[in-house]
């Protein structure tokens, strides 16, 4: 499978086998999200892996009960450092470790899913909640959240607005 084509194919998944991920499949994993680009270079991230079982079921009641989180073998919390990051020069964002840990997170998602893997992007958390269980502490915050396993369903495709309506060339419509 080719990039486009994992692109093409990928859907998130929110039903997931208990089988265990290989480690040379998980070494990929790790190595997709460390070779993710990031502003000026900075990695201002940290990937918290979770597969204790106990932890993972608190993870999915911190995360509005969405039970699916925990049936994964595995889960990839990111954290972003907000001291760490690089500091937009008076743009629009202020806190592009948010950008930097997102595009990490899409590097898992696109490497899980060529291996066969599925994910599921999680921001409906109660941040206080996971950061308290995960012990992550200023000026480190909680990102996103993943759980990444074989897929026992996966999502219908959802549709895009089509490109004429989100595509302008030379000037904003
Ligand atoms: C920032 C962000 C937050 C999301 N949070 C959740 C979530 O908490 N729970 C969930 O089931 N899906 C979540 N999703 C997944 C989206 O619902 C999903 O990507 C979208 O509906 C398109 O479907 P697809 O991923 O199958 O293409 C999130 C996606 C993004 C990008």
């Amino acid at each position: 499978m080719n990039v486009l084509e994992a692109i093409l194919t990928r859907r998130s998944v929110r039903a997931y086998k208990p089988d265990p991920i290989p480690p040379d499949i998980w070494a990929d994993l790790l190595k997709a999200m460390q070779q993710a680009p990031s502003a000026s270079n900075r990695q201002p991230w940290k990937f918290i892996i979770v597969d204790d079982p106990a932890l993972k079921e608190k993870l999915a009641d911190a995360s509005f009960s969405q039970k699916f989180i925990a049936q994964a073998p595995r889960v990839v919390v990111i954290a972003g450092n907000r001291l760490d990051a690089w500091r937009g020069k008076g743009g629009f964002v202020q806190h592009w470790e948010i950008v930097d840990c997102a595009i990490a997170m899409d590097h898992l998602t696109l490497a899980a899913w060529e291996r066969g893997l599925g994910t599921c992007w999680i921001a409906a958390y109660d941040a206080a909640k996971v950061e308290e269980l995960l012990g992550i502490r200023e000026p480190w915050h909680l990102v996103v959240l993943s759980p990444v396993g074989w897929p026992a369903e996966v999502s219908p495709y959802r549709g895009r607005k089509p490109l004429d309506e989100i595509v302008a060339y030379n000037k904003f419509r």
